[in-house]
């Protein structure tokens, strides 16, 4: 007799799954209390490696072994992009959100990259997208055309090379931000909508790229990946209405206000951990240490204390603690990328990683390498 694991209940339909039991995840875990871990490191082990090494780590279960390095040169020989590829992206309508255009083209990518072979898609994928996304935000943002792919500077180095940003941002200070950005948002458990949505149009067969783009389209909206553009937003009118010199005491007055009026306090509360989120208090010490005069890392911070303070009052909320969507975005803006329009596109770069290797995984090694069967979860028929 197999072990239950979990007894379905009437009132847990209609709950988003909550806390369904599905499968197995075999890069990451989230713990309530702990959060993210990779295979068995936490996040705050992580943050500071070369993302190479911690993309090794979810590929391949190890951070660094004889056949690390041979990885890094496979990723750099299958960085650039087909020349037909970058004009089909430059052809993109520019009026829409850039995450549209990552979903567009990661099908482009697909027509001409895919091999319809997962576990070859998935290395390749992950190797092309930072010039996908570079292209991506230098067209939309009409910075010009994007610079030649230098891989030898590193995954995220040359991401950053490639961007065309105004103005003369410190590029090391960012690919740093960068790296670090890249490296708390590669995956997060089985069960988040992105990897959850690109899993289960894998299992119809449908191929890696077009799984990826389905997960695109999960991650895109304001409840999952768009919060941090929407986040960054917050901060910024909570700045516009408290002044840079705002206190403690101003700050909570506002959050009380919002309370009352039942208005969203971004960036609080997660779907399964109930304490701050590791991958915020790496950020929030980064801000702490490198940032603290800048106005939004001031605001975000002061929202850390005080939002906590207040959303621990109410008794209905079970997670009063600042996701990593809090701080993000202050973040990235205080090292000089202030264009939250891009936020969410710099999620999905990270985050196709620890998808396509949950869609190998669940393609090619699940059940003893037969993989997993179609999704087809049952619904109960409601008249009315
Ligand atoms: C994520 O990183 O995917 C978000 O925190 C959402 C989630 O885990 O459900």
């Amino acid at each position: 007799m197999a072990k239950i694991l979990f007894e379905v209940t009437e009132n847990q339909l209609e709950t988003g799954m909550r806390g369904f039991p599905v499968g197995y995840c075999v890069t990451s875990r989230v713990d309530p209390e702990k959060g993210l871990f990779y295979k068995e490191h936490s996040i705050k082990e992580l943050a500071l490696l070369p993302p190479e090494q911690v993309i090794y780590l979810l590929m391949e279960g190890k951070l660094d072994d004889v056949n690390y390095n041979a990885f890094c040169e496979k990723l750099k020989n299958r960085s650039k992009l087909d020349s037909k590829v970058k004009d089909y992206i430059y052809e993109l309508p520019v009026q829409s959100h850039p995450m549209k255009l990552l979903i567009s083209s990661l099908t482009i990518l697909g027509a001409f990259s895919g091999k319809d072979n997962y576990q070859e898609d998935c290395i390749d994928v992950i190797a092309k997208i930072p010039e996908v996304v570079a292209i991506i935000i230098n067209h939309h943002a009409n910075w010009g055309k994007t610079p030649e792919s230098k891989p030898e500077l590193g995954y995220m180095e040359n991401f950053t090379h490639m961007l065309n940003i105004p103005g003369s941002p410190n590029k090391d200070l960012l690919a740093k931000v960068f790296k670090i950005f890249n490296n708390l948002h590669f995956d997060h458990g089985g069960g988040n909508l992105s990897v959850f949505v690109g899993k289960a149009v894998a299992s119809g067969l449908e191929d890696m790229y077009g799984s990826l783009a389905a997960a695109m389209c999960a991650l895109a909206g304001p409840r999952h990946g768009k919060a941090n553009q929407d986040c960054l937003q917050f901060v910024q009118d909570v700045l516009a209405k408290v002044g840079q010199n705002a206190t403690g005491d101003d700050i909570e007055n506002l959050i009380r206000d919002r309370v009352v009026n039942n208005e969203l306090i971004f960036g609080f509360g997660h779907a399964v951990l109930r304490k701050e989120d590791p991958r915020a208090t790496i950020f929030y010490e980064m801000g702490q240490k490198h940032f603290s005069h800048h106005p939004l890392i001031k605001i975000a911070l002061l929202l850390r204390e005080r939002g906590v303070k207040v959303l621990s009052e109410i008794e209905k909320i079970q997670n009063p603690y600042p996701n990593v969507d809090a701080i993000s975005g202050s973040i990235l803006s205080a090292a000089g990328f202030d264009f939250p329009e891009y936020f969410t596109v710099l999620f999905g770069l990270s985050r196709i990683v620890g998808i396509a290797r949950q869609i190998v995984y669940e393609r090619c090694e699940a059940r003893g390498g037969k993989g997993t069967p179609i999704i087809r979860p049952k619904y109960l028929f409601k008249n009315g």
